[in-house]
Order: structure tokens, then C-alpha cells, then sequence
């Protein structure tokens, strides 16, 4: 008897599973729809992941929230170690809510319906439980770039005071801080550009003000079946410790992409200190359009793709600019001059200088000794106050563990997560080294790479790697880490 009562209790819950599957795959097949509320459903594992860590040592009965709770994954995860009349779910989607009812009532038949139908509800997860405290607040929210969800009104974000591109799972992150009592934790999965993305700056800040990531998950590839977005999940527990630096937390991260552990401290100083680091931008793009030509005696006009560790290839290799092919894309002062728009510009511009890609396998860039190269959108230039420390600046590039820093400090900033972005402002933090005697050997070193050609540059480039990595007291797995990673960058293919 017993066991036919357990298999028709079994039945409920088979049937409404099948039903939230059914749901998203209807979803799944409306790809538009599916982009527009950001309805990506969590694997099994993933929802089993976040509960270990976020309802650990909770008893029965301690309340649960899910902002964004979809078909009801984590809700009827979270029932089976809560109990179905602790747990409380919000989603707009009314089709998904109605499922998760159904699902937390095959869960327990003995919680009436009305009292699960108040506990999840069809409304805005960032509007309701004002004033609810929960235990634990978990899920996996939309993740929906600010652009998108821009109506007539204000964003999510400008709404609570962040910036209007705020991602809207970032939002969700710092709305559920508001509902979790002390002790309480949010784990909310979230696209991995959270980690380092300047928007979500505030919601980082927010975590740090008010607790302490106690446990980090992260995958180096795409879980969420239709999109190809990284995601990780922070645990975040409020009223711990240490707080979590905001700036830092790709290095939480750092392990899972195989990036060497470096602890940078900036006692020596750093990048901003030797030089100024600027970007360009679209009013410089678009003002060179019409001066930019093929020109091999030219003033060269260096795009990203043309410039390697401690080499330029301008002329050497075809490139891009403005979606036309070039071989020498040069500029024609000349005539940027005497339209004078540009022309205050390209002179702050034609002095000697360090040119950076602003994204590449490691960092990428070369010295501009003569002052005579000019720097195509989005090049960064690094002008140092003192020429002298032109090589060093070069060598502080090369350093591998600057690179496994600026890797991890700004990982998933990236187009893809396995390459390196810096912008002038992160640069310009970039740390320098504590040892001068290895710098400087270094810096000698860095000169004579960028001036050899070849395999003699290549071994040029290592041996400056490695006094580098002595001068920050690396280790010698970060040196191994740079040089596989530099050393593909010297293959033709790749740019
Ligand atoms: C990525 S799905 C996650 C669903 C569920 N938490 C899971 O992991 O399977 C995101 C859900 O957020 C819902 N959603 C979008 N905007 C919302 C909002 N402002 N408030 C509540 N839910 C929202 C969508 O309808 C969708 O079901």
C-alpha cells in the first residue's frame, strides 16, 4: 500500500516537472520572446550548487526567495530541504508561475493552494517583498542589458540610484541585499562580466558594504542551453568577512580560466604615476576617415590588429580601418591640418609614446620612439612625462605577472573571456615593479626585442618575461602561463 501511495505522490511532481519543461521549451523555440524576459533555465546541478552553499545548516521552515523564479527550479529544490510553506517566489511570466504552483503543490500536498498562490506570485521580483526578510534569497534573474530594457520610464538601475547600463541581474543582486535579515545570503547567478564590468561597480561596492562572497562558482564555459553567455554565482553572505574588494573580484574567478594566482601589491606605484593613458574616441575615429589612406611613406595609423608584444606591423600585415582593407593605412597631416579639427589632437598624439591594443591574448604593445605613429580608435596611448621611461613602461607590459593581474582584474570584460582588455583607466592602475635593478635590465631587454626581428626577437621577448617576473617576484608557473599564451601571439594566424 505504502508503495502505491509513494508512486501516486511521485506522479504530481513527474507531471509538473514535465509541464515546466514543456514551458521552456515552448520558450526555447520562441527565441525572440526568450531573448525579451531573459528566460535561460538553470541546470539541475547548478540549482543543487547554490542551495548546498546558501540554505547550509538552515532548519525546516526558514524562509526562501526567488526573485525571478521562472517554472519553479530552485523553489522546489529549495522546498525538499525547507518545506514548500517556507519557500516564495516572484516572476512576470504568469504561464510560470502557475507551473511553479502546481510543482510546490505536488511537493506537498498539504500546504493549501491559496497559501502557496500568496507565497508565489505574478509581479515584479524588483518591486515586490518590500520590507519581507528572508533567510536565503537564490535564483538565477534576467539578465538583461539596461539597453534593451529602457522604456519611456527610468531603468531598473537608475531607479536605485545605479548607472542606467546596469546589467538587470546586477540590479537584482543589489535589490536582494535589501531582503536577506544579517547572517542571510544572496546567491544569484550572474552573467560573468559582473565581476568587472564598471556599471556593475556599485553593485560590487554594495556587496562589499554589506558582507562578504563566502563562496564563488564559475564556469569557463556556457551552461545555459540557446546562449552562449558565461555566468558565475557569488555567494554572498550579509554581515560577513573580510569584505570583498570591488575592484578585485575576477580573481575569484581567475583559477577556473587557468590564470595564475598573483597578488600585485601597489606599493611601488603604478603605470599613472610614470605617464598620462588615454583613449580615443568616436569623434577621433570618424574625424580620420576622410584623411586616412594607403600610403607606405606615410604617418602611420596604427589599428589594434597591427600591433604585437614589443612589435608594430604596420606595412607588413593587412589591416582594417573604418570596414576598409589596408596595407600602410596612413594619415594625410597635411590635410588634417589644414581642416584643423583634428589637428590640436594629432599633435597631443605625434610624440614619443607607448601604443597598447586595447585587447589581446596577453597585452600587447610597442614602443613609438620618434613620436611619429598615430593611434586608430581603440589603441590606447601612454605618454610617459619622462621619455627615458619609455622601455620601462614597454617592460612593465611584458611582465607576466601584470598581465595574469590585468587577466583576472578584468576578466569577462572581454570579447571573449579568454583575452586580456584594459582600458586607459585600468592602465594607468597597473602596478610597477619593486625590484629597479630587474626592471631596468628588463626595460634593456624590452628594447632590444622590439629592435630584433624574428627568432631573436622571441627569445628577446621570453628573457624580458622572465627578469620581469623576477622584478614583481613572480613565480615561475605565471612565466610559463604568459609565455604559452605570449608566444601564440607570434604565430601569423592570430592578431
Ligand atoms: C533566467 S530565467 C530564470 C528562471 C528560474 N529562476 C530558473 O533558474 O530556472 C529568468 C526569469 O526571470 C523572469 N523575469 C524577467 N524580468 C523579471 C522581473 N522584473 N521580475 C520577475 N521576474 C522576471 C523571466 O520571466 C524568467 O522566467
Amino acid at each position: 500500500m505504502q508503495g502505491g501511495d509513494q508512486s501516486a505522490r511521485a506522479d504530481p511532481r513527474e507531471r509538473t516537472a514535465a509541464a515546466a519543461r514543456a514551458h521552456e521549451q515552448g520558450l526555447a523555440v520562441q527565441r525572440e520572446e526568450r531573448r525579451r524576459r531573459g528566460a535561460f533555465y538553470t541546470p539541475p546541478e547548478l540549482v543543487e550548487w547554490v542551495l548546498d552553499r546558501a540554505l547550509a545548516g538552515l532548519p525546516a521552515g526558514a524562509p526562501v526567495l526567488d526573485p525571478a523564479c521562472g517554472a519553479g527550479h530552485f523553489l522546489v529544490a529549495a522546498a525538499r530541504r525547507v518545506g514548500v510553506a517556507a519557500v516564495h517566489g516572484s516572476d512576470l511570466d504568469a504561464e510560470a508561475v502557475a507551473i511553479a504552483r502546481e510543482r510546490l503543490a505536488a511537493e506537498d500536498p498539504s500546504v493549501p493552494p491559496e497559501q502557496i498562490a500568496a507565497q508565489v506570485v505574478v509581479a515584479d521580483g524588483l518591486e515586490a517583498w518590500a520590507g519581507r526578510r528572508f533567510a536565503a534569497v537564490v535564483g538565477n534573474p534576467p539578465f538583461l542589458g539596461q539597453l534593451r530594457r529602457r522604456t519611456a520610464g527610468q531603468s531598473e538601475g537608475s531607479r536605485r540610484g545605479l548607472g542606467a547600463y546596469t546589467d538587470t541581474s546586477a540590479v537584482f543582486l543589489h535589490r536582494c541585499l535589501d531582503l536577506v535579515g544579517d547572517d542571510g545570503v544572496v546567491a544569484l547567478v550572474q552573467p560573468l562580466s559582473v565581476l568587472a564590468a564598471r556599471d556593475a561597480g556599485p553593485v560590487r561596492a554594495a556587496v562589499a558594504e554589506r558582507g562578504a562572497i563566502t563562496d564563488f562558482w564559475c564556469s569557463p564555459r556556457p551552461v545555459f542551453d540557446g546562449t552562449p553567455v558565461l555566468t558565475c554565482v557569488p555567494v554572498v553572505r550579509v554581515g560577513a568577512g573580510p569584505a570583498t574588494d570591488p575592484d578585485d573580484w575576477g580573481a575569484l574567478a581567475a583559477p577556473s580560466f587557468g590564470i595564475p594566482d598573483t597578488h600585485l601589491p601597489a606599493r611601488s606605484g603604478v603605470v599613472g604615476d610614470l605617464a598620462t593613458c588615454t583613449a580615443d574616441f568616436r569623434d577621433q575615429y570618424y574625424g580620420l576617415v576622410p584623411f586616412v589612406h594607403d600610403d607606405p611613406a606615410g604617418t602611420p595609423l596604427v589599428t589594434s590588429g597591427l600591433i604585437d608584444p614589443a612589435e608594430l606591423r604596420w606595412g607588413s600585415a593587412p589591416t582594417r580601418f573604418a570596414r576598409q582593407p589596408y596595407d600602410a593605412p596612413s594619415v594625410d597631416l597635411a590635410a588634417l591640418r589644414a581642416d584643423g579639427r583634428l589637428a590640436g589632437w594629432a599633435d597631443a598624439r605625434l610624440v614619443p609614446k607607448l601604443l597598447v591594443a586595447a585587447q589581446g591574448r596577453v597585452v600587447e604593445a610597442v614602443v613609438d620612439e620618434a613620436g611619429a605613429w598615430l593611434p586608430s580608435v581603440p589603441v590606447l596611448s601612454v605618454v610617459p612625462h619622462d621619455p627615458a621611461d619609455l622601455w620601462r613602461l614597454l617592460a612593465v607590459t611584458l611582465a607576466p605577472p601584470v598581465v595574469a593581474h590585468a587577466a583576472a582584474r578584468y576578466l569577462g570584460t572581454g570579447l571573449t573571456p579568454g583575452s586580456v582588455k584594459v582600458s586607459a583607466r585600468q592602465l594607468a592602475a597597473l602596478p610597477l615593479p619593486a625590484d629597479g635593478t630587474a626592471w631596468a635590465e628588463g626595460a634593456g631587454l624590452a628594447q632590444r626585442a622590439q629592435r630584433a626581428a624574428g627568432a631573436d626577437r622571441t627569445e628577446l621577448l621570453l628573457e624580458t618575461a622572465r627578469v620581469m617576473t623576477a622584478a614583481y617576484r613572480g613565480s615561475r608557473e605565471v612565466l610559463a602561463w604568459w609565455s604559452h599564451r605570449g608566444l601564440a601571439t607570434q604565430l601569423p594566424e592570430s592578431s
